[in-house]
């Protein structure tokens, strides 16, 4: 199991209101991006990983990284500016039908069965999949003023989680797509959406929540205590 993991990790995490990006806040006691990428390392040990960082980034540390195989990406102004970088380099390097896996570095409490259930998922769909869960809440659309406009009804509505995988030929069609059309991405399967093909939807774990609050990393530590027993 060596599919390329692009890791997006670029991101100023200014909701979190922290000195320091958010994954270089402690959860645990390590950094956030430890857990990310241990979780990453233990599904795929000989995967080979490309990092999206903040060329500005002065936190960062070469020996926080578990993968053998690896390099740093410049990374842009959105996260998907950042995973179209890592795309790029791809794109020059290796064949079209190499498995590409996206998962955000914000998100450490991924296990590594899904992690595996997806990447088997990702090499038996040609449209690619992602992991996602069944929206559990009562959706509401508001009206621009804090009043429900209309309830939204939830029956086939999941949410989005990553990783997120498809071959590298398809995400690089995804992405050149989407800047032809000028059309802003906030996850990959969005793009490959846009090229007529059905992304498959794994369902993964609800607890695979994506730390973006200042409450996110007490919720994040319960659920690796819990995972762990
Ligand atoms: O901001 P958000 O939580 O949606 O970011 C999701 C992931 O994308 C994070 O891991 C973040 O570091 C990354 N990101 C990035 N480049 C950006 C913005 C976000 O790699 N410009």
């Amino acid at each position: 199991l060596a599919p390329w993991l692009i890791v997006p990790a670029a991101g100023r995490g200014t909701r979190m209101r922290a000195d320091c990006p958010k994954q270089y806040l402690e959860l645990d006691g390590r950094p956030v991006l430890t857990h990310t990428l241990a979780r990453l390392h233990d599904a795929f040990p000989h995967g080979r990983l490309l990092l999206c960082l903040d060329p500005h980034d002065r936190w960062f540390d070469d020996a926080m990284v578990p993968f053998a195989d690896w390099r740093r990406i410049d990374g842009g102004a959105e996260r998907a500016d950042s995973v179209a970088a890592a795309v790029g380099w791809l794109g020059e390097r290796v064949g079209d039908d190499e498995p590409v896996l996206v998962h955000d570095l914000a998100r450490p409490c991924v296990t590594v069965e899904d992690l595996r259930r997806l990447y088997a998922a990702v090499a038996s769909n040609e449209a690619g999949a992602l992991l996602a869960t069944p929206v559990t809440d009562t959706l509401k659309h508001a009206d621009g003023a804090g009043r429900v406009a209309a309830t939204v009804p939830r029956d086939g509505l999941w949410r989005a989680l990553t990783p997120q995988g498809f071959r590298l030929g398809v995400l690089r069609a995804a992405f050149e797509r989407a800047r032809e059309q000028g059309v802003a991405m906030t996850d990959e399967a969005a793009g490959v959406e846009r090229l007529g093909l059905a992304p498959t939807l794994v369902e993964g774990r609800s607890d695979n929540l994506k730390i973006t609050h200042p409450e996110d990393l007490a919720l994040a530590a319960l659920i690796l205590r819990a995972q762990r027993e």
